[in-house]
C-alpha cells in the first residue's frame, strides 16, 4: 500500500465542500489514515510550497494557502500518487475533464479546491509538515 497525502484548500472548505470530497475519496477506496482541520501558519506554507519559491505565483499562493482553514488527510491505497492525482485532475480547473474533484469543485488556478502530492517523496514531505508528531 502506498501513502500520499490531499488538502482541501480554504475556499473549497469555505464553501463547506469538504464532506462531499471525503465521501468522494471514501468511494474511491482510499483509506484515511489520518485527517486535521488547521490553518498554515506563513512559515509552514513557504516550506510546504518551496519547490514553488521564486516563482511569479509564490507570494499569492502563501497568502492564499494561509488565508483559512485547510483540511488534510493522510490517505493510503494501491498506487495512491497515481490514482489520487487522477481522480483530482490537472492544476487548472479549465483543463479539468468531468468527473475530477478539480472538474467540480474548482475555480480558477489559484483556487483550484485541492492539492495532491506528485510524488511519494513529496508525500513523505507533506505529511512530516501537517502530521509533525508521526
Ligand atoms: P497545487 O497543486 O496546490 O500546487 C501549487 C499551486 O500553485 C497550484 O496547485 C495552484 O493552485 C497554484 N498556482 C497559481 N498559479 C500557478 C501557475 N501559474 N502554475 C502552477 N500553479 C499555480
Amino acid at each position: 500500500m502506498e501513502k500520499t497525502f490531499i488538502m482541501i484548500k480554504p475556499e473549497a472548505v469555505n464553501n463547506k465542500k469538504q464532506g462531499e470530497i471525503i465521501d468522494l475519496l471514501l468511494k474511491n477506496r482510499f483509506e484515511v489514515v489520518e485527517m486535521r482541520q488547521f490553518r498554515f501558519t506563513d512559515g509552514e506554507a513557504r516550506r510546504f510550497y518551496d519547490i514553488h519559491e521564486g516563482k511569479p505565483f509564490f507570494e499569492d499562493l502563501v497568502s492564499y494557502i494561509t488565508s483559512g482553514p485547510v483540511v488534510g488527510l493522510h490517505l493510503r491505497k494501491e498506487h495512491a500518487v497515481r490514482v489520487l492525482r487522477t481522480l483530482v485532475g490537472p492544476t487548472d480547473p479549465a483543463d479539468a475533464a468531468p468527473g475530477t474533484i478539480r472538474y467540480m469543485y474548482g475555480t480558477d488556478l489559484q483556487r483550484n479546491a485541492v492539492h495532491a502530492s506528485d510524488s511519494p517523496e513529496s508525500a513523505e514531505k507533506e505529511l512530516a509538515i501537517v502530521f509533525p508528531e508521526d
